[in-house]
This record gives C-alpha cells, sequence and structure tokens, in this order.
C-alpha cells in the first residue's frame, strides 16, 4: 500500500490513529478478487466485498488492515460495511469503478458504512447509472417509482475519512453523511446531469464535525445540503454547477425541533445553480434554529438567487398555514461575496414573520445583475442586521440591536 500523505491540518485531528498506524506497519491486505471478485463488470461482487470486509474488519494484526479493490469494473448490487471493527483502522483502497445494478432494484442504499470507526476510503469511482431511474421520476412522478438508490452513505459512524471519490449519476443522493462524526470527505468529484431529479452532491443530517474540502460538484439539486442536526461544519474549495447551490435545508417540514449551528462556506464557486448560498425553512408551525452560519470568499456566476433565505418555503401553498416558519436564524454573515445574478433580485431574505431573522452581517458583497449589467436589488421581509464595506445592491437589512460586533 502507499505510504498516506500528511492530511490537511484542519482533519490532522480526526486521523491521527489511521496515520500513525500506517507508518508503524504495513496494512494486511484482502483484495475483492481473493474473495470472488470477477472485474467484468456483469458478475455481481456483492459476496465478494462483503467477504473482503469482514476479513479486514476482524484483522487483528498490528496496523491498519485495507479492503483493495483494483482496476476494473465491478458489479456490485449492494454493499454495506458494517463496524465495530476487531482491527483498529480499515483502509478500503479503490483503484475500480463500482457498478451500481440496473435495472434499477430499488435497495434506497447502495454503499454504506455503519458503526465504523476510523476508515479511509481511498480513491474510486461510483457509478449509480441513475438514467433509468430519472426517467421513471420525470415520466411518472414520485409515487410511481421505488425509493432513489443513494449511492454513497456514512452512518452511525466516527472518525472516517472519504478521499478521491469520483461518484457518477447516483439515482438519488450521491453522498450522506448522517448520525455521524468527525467525517471528512476531500478531493471530490460528482457528476450528474442538471436535470437529474433530488440527486444532491453531499448530504449532512444529524452529524457533527464534517469537512467537505475540495470538491467538484455538478448535479441536479444541491451541490451541497445541510439539514437538522448539522453543526461544527466546514466545507472549503468547493464548486458547483450545474446544480441548486449551498444549503440549509429544507428545514421543518415535520414538527420535531430543529438545530443548526456553526457552519462555515468558504472559498467556493457557483456556476450557473439555481441558487447560490440558500438557507431555507418550511412556512410551518415547526421550531428550533439555525445559528451561526458564516459564508465568505464566494464567486458566484450566473446564479438565479445568489443570496436567499427563505422561510416561507412552501411549494403549491398546500400544506402550510401562512405565519411562516417557527424556526429562529440568525448569526450569518455574508464576506466577500461577489459575481453575477441570472434576475434582478441578487439578495433575498425573506424572512418569517414570526420569527424574523437577527444578527445577518454583510460585508463587501458586490453582486450585479448579470443579464442587464446594471446593478441588481436586494429584498428584505423580516430581516435584521448590518451591512459594512461597500455591499451591493445596498443592503435592506433592518436595524439590529442583537447583531454580533464585527472584528
Ligand atoms: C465551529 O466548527 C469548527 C469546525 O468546522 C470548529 O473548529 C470550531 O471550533 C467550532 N466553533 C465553535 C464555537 O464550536
Ligand atoms: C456566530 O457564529 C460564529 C460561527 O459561524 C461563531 O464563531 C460566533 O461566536 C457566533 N457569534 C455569536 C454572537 O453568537
Ligand atoms: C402561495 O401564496 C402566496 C401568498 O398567499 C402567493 O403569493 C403565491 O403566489 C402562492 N403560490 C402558489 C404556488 O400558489
Amino acid at each position: 500500500m502507499p505510504p498516506r500523505r500528511a492530511n490537511l491540518p484542519l482533519l490532522a485531528h480526526l486521523f491521527t490513529s489511521l496515520a500513525t498506524a500506517a507508518t508503524r506497519a504495513a496494512a494486511t491486505s484482502y483484495s475483492v478478487l481473493d474473495y470472488g471478485a470477477v472485474a467484468d463488470g456483469r458478475t455481481d461482487c456483492a459476496d465478494a466485498f462483503f467477504s473482503a470486509w469482514g476479513a479486514a474488519c476482524a484483522d487483528e494484526d498490528e496496523g491498519p488492515a485495507a479492503v483493495v479493490v483494483p482496476a476494473g469494473e465491478y458489479l456490485v448490487s449492494r454493499a454495506k460495511f458494517s463496524g465495530p471493527c476487531r482491527s483498529g483502522a480499515v483502509a478500503v483502497d479503490i483503484a475500480g469503478t463500482l457498478l451500481a445494478p440496473v435495472p434499477y432494484a430499488g435497495v434506497q442504499l447502495w454503499i454504506v458504512f455503519q458503526n465504523v470507526n476510523g476508515v479511509s476510503v481511498n480513491g474510486g469511482t461510483l457509478d449509480g447509472r441513475g438514467q433509468a431511474y430519472w426517467a421513471c421520476r420525470r415520466a411518472g412522478g414520485g409515487s410511481s417509482c421505488p425509493a432513489a438508490t443513494r449511492s454513497l452513505t456514512i452512518y452511525r459512524s466516527r472518525n472516517v475519512l472519504v478521499r478521491g471519490l469520483t461518484s457518477l449519476n447516483s439515482a438519488g443522493i450521491h453522498v450522506t453523511v448522517q448520525a455521524s462524526t468527525g467525517v471528512a470527505i476531500v478531493d471530490t468529484v460528482v457528476s450528474a446531469p442538471g436535470d437529474s431529479p433530488n440527486t444532491d452532491g453531499i448530504h449532512i443530517k444529524q452529524s457533527s464535525d464534517v469537512t467537505v474540502r475540495n470538491a467538484r460538484i455538478g448535479t441536479g439539486d444541491d451541490c451541497v445540503s445541510m439539514v437538522e442536526g448539522s453543526s461544527d461544519v466546514w466545507i472549503q474549495g468547493v464548486t458547483c454547477g450545474p446544480g441548486h447551490g449551498i444549503s440549509i435545508g429544507s428545514l421543518g417540514d415535520t414538527p420535531e425541533q430543529v438545530a443548526v449551528r456553526n457552519i462555515t462556506v468558504k472559498a467556493v464557486t457557483l456556476s450557473g445553480t439555481t441558487n447560490g448560498l440558500r438557507i431555507k425553512s418550511w412556512a410551518k408551525p415547526n421550531s428550533g434554529l439555525v445559528d451561526g452560519v458564516s459564508f465568505s470568499d464566494v464567486v458566484m456566476r450566473n446564479v438565479r438567487n445568489p443570496i436567499i433565505v427563505d422561510q416561507n418555503y412552501c411549494p403549491g401553498n398546500v400544506t402550510c398555514p401562512t405565519e411562516g416558519s417557527g424556526i429562529k436564524i440568525t448569526n450569518v454573515s455574508y464576506t466577500d461575496v461577489e459575481g453575477t445574478s441570472a434576475t434582478p433580485v441578487a439578495v433575498r431574505f425573506d424572512c418569517s414573520p414570526s420569527r424574523p431573522c437577527t444578527g445577518i452581517t454583510m460585508r463587501n458583497v458586490r453582486l450585479s445583475d448579470g443579464m442587464q449589467q446594471r446593478p441588481a436589488e436586494s429584498l428584505c421581509r423580516n430581516a435584521h442586521g448590518i451591512a459594512y464595506g461597500q455591499v451591493a445592491p445596498p443592503s435592506c437589512l433592518d436595524d439590529d440591536q442583537e447583531t454580533p460586533c464585527y472584528k
């Protein structure tokens, strides 16, 4: 196994055990080929992957154990990599491409890591082959098709590093992090058509201490989405487009209390996306808060809604009363955001009449209406905060006692 390169400083604390183990002793490798996998793209290799994982997970030698997937194409009907493992750390080194079954089998989760602690997934291409599923969705709508298969899911796990993954054409969400802590997803490529339904790039739920660094994402839904229970999330170096942008939400579809805290989004570029930086909650009698979101160093190119907070979300006006969302949004900053909007309204803070947004700060935000080559507009409802430096379109925020001091 090649020596591991030093992890980014930010991630170092998560992976100390993996890195030290790797330098101490060579990994014991378990190749899927030795467990009966055939790299012909047609033979189902699910059993071979299951067995190779089982052996690596049970390995008690000193040093990490590795599951090795050599170059080639492997049909894998589904793969559940479950822990806890007896070995301290498991690496899954993938040189090949994993193919999802076609026609779609209706499994909700295709490749899953669950209850693991200290796993790194290195390289690999996952081809979800979602085309037939999307055709079903487009033809019949939701209910006539089975649930969308998600390509990669990290569930109930700790200290997981996914590095150098390419995820193509997932039928549903490409990468899901749920009920986990200490997860880093670095050097990722996600690719699906702009009109593929609900194919979010990276989706984070009920998880903390999650890092996404260096990702190139083009897909049919949010490039990165964070929903209830996301906290201490760091997203840096993402390019997004096509797609629906970087989103917090939708939040509060059910009455359960929602909390999203301490989200950092930095150095991202959005091109031709429907939204840029979005926070969205249902206009329902829900409760909870979004507290502490920092967006900085953002470039927008021809984005339909570059900056948007929508607390009155209610597609079709069907199930929502009219008082807006009960979720409090506070302490959200936008710093050094520039580029072009594809619509006249580049900044939209459409907050809840019952729980107004507070503590919004804008500093050096320069967005123009790219279509008209003129200044863009901003729109505020129930939005409080302060603007600093150059802000165009001019801020429409109301003054706010609660706005934190800006250094
Ligand atoms: C916010 O999250 C980052 C990681 O994204 C972490 O380093 C930082 O300590 C957190 N801040 C607070 C106040 O918890
Ligand atoms: C605002 O949120 C940031 C994280 O984005 C945090 O570091 C800061 O302490 C928060 N400020 C207040 C006043 O809550
Ligand atoms: C929903 O209701 C709002 C306000 O009552 C209205 O402005 C909007 O056009 C409606 N949207 C739909 C899709 O009916």
